[in-house]
């Protein structure tokens, strides 16, 4: 039977490829993209409407519970994939107030439109088709490793130490809350940092492709020994789509790319790969001739020691063994391979990042790093 999904934050990073991907997988079902295009949301990150109503687009704000509740009627959805979020930590120190009105005012008005249409009146006395409602959410929950510490499992405590983190917690904890109480069939998943197309170049992975192209400084904060899990967008993706199709209503999966490097070791990488790039094709010196291998040199000049994040996290690591177990699932991207595919994609998509860095993205460029 074709299912009827509610995709929000679908014109942000993740959600843009899990659109894509959910498109090709299950080419008969309906999709509706709900998304407020903020700063971090792009139109052009999606197809366009197709004619047969199949892919619909809704310009709109995840905190308006009219809006959300004519869409899950309208549409008879039966799915909701929740991916909309104020996502960026640094964001989240200078101006935390859009966190909380976004992630957890908006998953709460989700999650109230949800229960109203699904358990509540005429739908639910009627049956009808099993519902999911996915929650998307983060590591940072769990707050902080040491360099010894076991990974993050499904048991450990939420700690979050910053806004963001805290925001996403809090969220976290209304959807365990709205399964419990009401029943609601809730999943979540709490996942390591992604990188992949179409991800805006605040984050630190698309910023060193984009600044060392245009010759502009790499900041790299405090020691640059702070750890990270990298994993491509698209092991993501498919994580989620299992747990939707396989996870146990109520429960939680972690999912990771088994892939820990300091932020020194992955941004010198990712310069060594451009460096190469670069002497393996000529051309590439004409079109970026800012970027300092067009004049010999290593992108790796470009990195700066600017002061650190308050509050930054010194490891995360997932241990993703349920996920594994359960449902599946496992990354199948290796970083090596992921940083090549994900650099050539912003070379053959230059105009997309062009087009997102508009006035406000170098306001926050200037004010955020002031080089
Ligand atoms: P993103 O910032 O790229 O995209 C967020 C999207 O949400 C944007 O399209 C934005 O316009 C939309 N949005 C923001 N506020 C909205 C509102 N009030 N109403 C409707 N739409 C709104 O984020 P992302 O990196 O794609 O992350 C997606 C989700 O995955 C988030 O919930 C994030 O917490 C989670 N997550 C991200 C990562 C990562 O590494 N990026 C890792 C784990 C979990
Ligand atoms: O772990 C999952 C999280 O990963 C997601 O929940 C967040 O939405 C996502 O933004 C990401 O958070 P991080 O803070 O880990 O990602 P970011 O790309 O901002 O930073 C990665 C690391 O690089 C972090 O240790 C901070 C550092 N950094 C970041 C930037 C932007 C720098 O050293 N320089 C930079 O300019």
């Amino acid at each position: 039977m074709a299912g009827s999904w509610l995709v929000t934050g679908g014109a942000g990073f993740i959600g843009a490829n899990f659109v894509h991907t959910l498109r090709s997988a299950r080419p008969g079902d309906r999709v509706v993209v709900l998304d407020a295009l903020t700063y971090a949301g792009h139109r052009g990150s999606l197809p366009p409407d197709d004619a047969a109503g199949l892919l619909r687009f809704v310009h709109g704000d995840i905190c308006n519970a009219e809006l959300v509740a004519t869409l899950l009627r309208e549409h008879a959805i039966d799915t909701i994939v929740h991916f909309a979020a104020e996502s960026h930590v640094d964001r989240s120190v200078k101006e935390p107030g859009a966190f909380v009105q976004t992630n957890v005012v908006g998953t709460y008005t989700l999650l109230e439109a949800a229960r109203r249409q699904w358990l509540g009146g005429a739908e639910a006395a009627a049956g009808g088709a099993p519902r999911r409602f996915h929650h998307v959410s983060t590591d940072e929950v769990y707050g902080s490793l040491g360099a010894e510490d076991p990974p993050f499992h499904e048991a450990t405590a939420y700690a979050p130490n910053s806004p963001y983190a805290a925001s996403k917690a809090a969220a976290d904890h209304l959807v365990r809350a709205y399964h419990r109480t009401y029943g609601l069939p809730l999943t979540i998943s709490n996942c390591s940092n992604n990188y992949g197309p179409y991800q805006f170049p605040e984050k630190l992975l698309p910023l060193v492709i984009v600044h060392a192209l245009q010759g502009k400084p790499i900041p790299l904060y405090g020691d640059g020994r702070n750890v990270r899990d990298w994993m491509h967008v698209e092991d993501h993706v498919q994580g989620i789509l299992a747990v939707i199709a396989r996870g146990r209503v109520g429960e939680s999966y972690n999912l990771g790319g088994n892939s820990e490097r300091t932020n020194v070791e992955l941004v010198t990488a990712l310069c060594a790969l451009i460096d190469a790039r670069f002497a393996a094709d000529p051309a590439l010196a004409a079109r970026f001739p800012q970027a300092p291998p067009a004049r010999g040199a290593s992108c790796a000049s470009l990195i700066v020691r600017v002061q650190d994040r308050p509050g930054h996290d010194r490891r995360y690591a997932i241990d993703a063994s349920k996920a594994a177990r359960e449902l599946g699932v496992e990354p199948q991207w290796s970083l090596e391979r992921g940083l090549a595919a994900t650099l050539d994609w912003y070379l053959d998509h230059e105009p997309w990042w062009r087009s997102v860095m508009d006035a406000s993205y170098r306001d926050w460029i200037q004010q955020q790093y002031r080089l």
